[in-house]
């Protein structure tokens, strides 16, 4: 017998925000709180993706880009995904991540965006091994975040 599994994306609710941190404590960080807050600025768009009910992945479309100044003034009008994160680590490898991104790179063509920004730490090789499949290319832009 074949299961199929249901993942859907969504915006972040108000609602989410104690079950994401429930499931991913961001502890005195309060991170979760923080990229919902963006969301309600207006300045980000706190994407989550749901598997089964679970908040399984998520990540932080910022429309205005990278926090560090050196990137935006290099890439000006490119927004960022930020903070993309699967968890369980069992629910990775499973193309969960590649289709929240996906989504993102979605939502900024509807926005007229020709660009969407990743940053990735110098040593997560997978993940930018990833990225590079999915198409990104590196930029030689250092920063600290
Ligand atoms: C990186 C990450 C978001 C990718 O999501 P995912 O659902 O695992 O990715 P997909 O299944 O769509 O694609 C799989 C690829 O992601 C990468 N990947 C898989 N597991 C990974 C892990 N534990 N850490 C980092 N990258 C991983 C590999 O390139 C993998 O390819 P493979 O399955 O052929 O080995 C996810 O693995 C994760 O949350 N890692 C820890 C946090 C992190 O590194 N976030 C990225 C910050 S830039």
């Amino acid at each position: 017998m074949e299961i199929r599994l249901i993942l859907e994306i969504k915006e972040c609710r108000a609602q989410d925000v104690k079950l994401l941190e429930q499931w991913t404590p961001s502890g005195r960080s309060q991170t979760h709180a923080r990229r919902f807050a963006r969301q309600q600025q207006g300045v980000s768009t706190f994407l989550i993706a749901w598997l089964q009910g679970l908040p399984t992945a998520s990540g932080e479309l910022k429309w205005t880009g990278c926090d560090a100044p050196e990137v935006r003034e290099a890439f000006p009008d490119c927004p960022e995904l930020n903070g993309l994160q699967v968890s369980p680590a069992s629910a990775r490898s499973q193309g969960i991540g590649r289709t929240l991104i996906g989504h993102a790179e979605q939502l900024a063509r509807q926005r007229g965006c020709g660009q969407l920004g990743l940053g990735v730490d110098d040593v997560n090789f997978r993940a930018a091994a990833l990225y590079l499949r999915l198409g990104y290319t590196e930029t030689g832009c250092h920063y600290t975040d």
